[in-house]
């Protein structure tokens, strides 16, 4: 097994107070709930374990605090026992891996377990782009709102000496083309290293299930954004407070954020590279599913939830009351931003079958 990466900025907001990743995911939570169909249906049509089967093995790829895995859990498992409801193999146990960084809160996952599932459970903590589980002991994988987290920003976003230096934004912009190829690039290779991991820990005939957010291949930047536009208004917010003197420019110059919102055809170039997977579902599906945020504060804490971690790292939790008031404001006073209605934002929902081996 290759060393561990330490991804503790990685990790989203902890415990289960206002500002906790668990008490502002709903958005995220909310696509379950229109995938969820046709995770049943892959279920009961694709998914393919031998008969000697006496357990059942599922991991979540990316897990956070729990409070969005239980439920998707939840749902594979009842459409596996649907399944196999009248054979032999009704009396399978199943067993979940939750997986997340090593400084995730698994705590608070494990305190909130809900406590009627039917279901061992055990933590696995560390990179999801690496080896984590035994060779072919897994027959679903699930990773929901985690894929498009990459290892690392693109190293030639942070260096001045590359056509892809990124100086003065934070995260790829439409306008800088090499960025977002150096970005692609990035995201194409984690996902393959994401595949080649999960082809030798899943069963042949296992499924895996990805639920990520992605972009339109095209939108109107003049009255349409997308979740990386989300961005922009953080980037002028560190922006205001490099000329106050609260961090330097050159802390702005070397941030860029980890992650990277695929076309469907993007995704699925980068999927096809790797044989061992047939895609059997791939589809995009309405981004906030059943959730409307109430009010532009529960956007800001959605949003806060997942970057405070990443941001207090790079430029010091000092600044991060003040940075997300700024971006409140910052937020509220764009006319294409503050609408929801102008978010073209889609979620990639992509089943894929590990080939059996004749
Ligand atoms: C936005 S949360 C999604 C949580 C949950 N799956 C959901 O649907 O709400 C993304 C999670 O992926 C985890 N993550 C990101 N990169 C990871 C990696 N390389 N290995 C393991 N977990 C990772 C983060 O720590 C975070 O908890």
């Amino acid at each position: 097994m290759e060393n561990e990466h330490e991804q503790s900025h990685f990790a989203m907001n902890a415990g289960d107070g206002p500002l906790s990743y668990l008490q502002n995911s709903s958005y995220q939570g909310g696509t379950l709930d229109v995938a969820r169909l046709a995770i049943e249906e892959e279920i009961e049509t694709k998914l393919e374990f031998s008969s000697e089967q006496t357990s059942i093995c599922i991991a979540d790829f990316g897990c956070s605090t729990g409070n969005n895995s239980f439920p998707a859990m939840h749902t594979i498992i009842e459409a596996i026992k649907r399944k196999h409801e009248f054979s032999y193999l009704k009396t399978l146990e199943f067993y979940v891996f939750f997986n997340d960084v090593a400084a995730n809160d698994f705590n608070t996952l494990f305190r909130s377990l809900p406590p009627s599932r039917s279901y061992g459970v055990a933590a696995v903590p560390g990179d999801f782009h690496r080896r984590l589980l035994p060779p072919s002991s897994l027959h679903f994988a699930y990773a929901s709102w985690s894929l498009h987290w990459l290892t690392e920003a693109p190293e030639a976003a942070a260096d001045s000496g590359t056509p892809a230096w990124n100086g003065g934004e934070i995260v790829y912009t439409r306008e800088r083309k090499e960025v977002c190829d150096a970005y692609l690039d990035q995201f194409g290779k984690d996902v393959v290293s994401f595949l080649k991991s999960r082809v030798v820990e899943m069963v042949d005939g296992g499924l895996i299930a990805l639920l990520l957010p992605g972009a339109p291949a095209a939108w109107d930047p003049e009255k349409e954004y997308t979740m990386v536009s989300l961005v922009e208004p953080l980037r002028s917010s560190l922006v205001d407070m490099a000329m106050q003197g609260r961090v330097s420019e050159a802390k702005i110059d070397s941030f860029n954020i980890p992650y990277y919102f695929p076309t469907l055809r993007q995704l699925m170039e980068i999927i096809e590279r790797n044989p061992s997977f047939t895609v059997e579902k791939i589809e995009t599906i309405n981004a906030t599913g059943n959730y409307t945020f109430p009010s532009i504060h529960a956007r800001i804490a959605f949003f806060r939830a997942a970057h405070e971690g990443m941001l207090a790292h790079h430029f010091g939790g000092e600044i991060i009351d003040d940075l997300f008031d700024q971006y409140e404001k910052k937020l509220g006073a764009s006319p294409i931003l503050k609408n929801v209605e102008n978010d073209k934002t889609l979620v990639i929902l992509a089943i894929l079958k590990k080939n059996i081996r004749p």
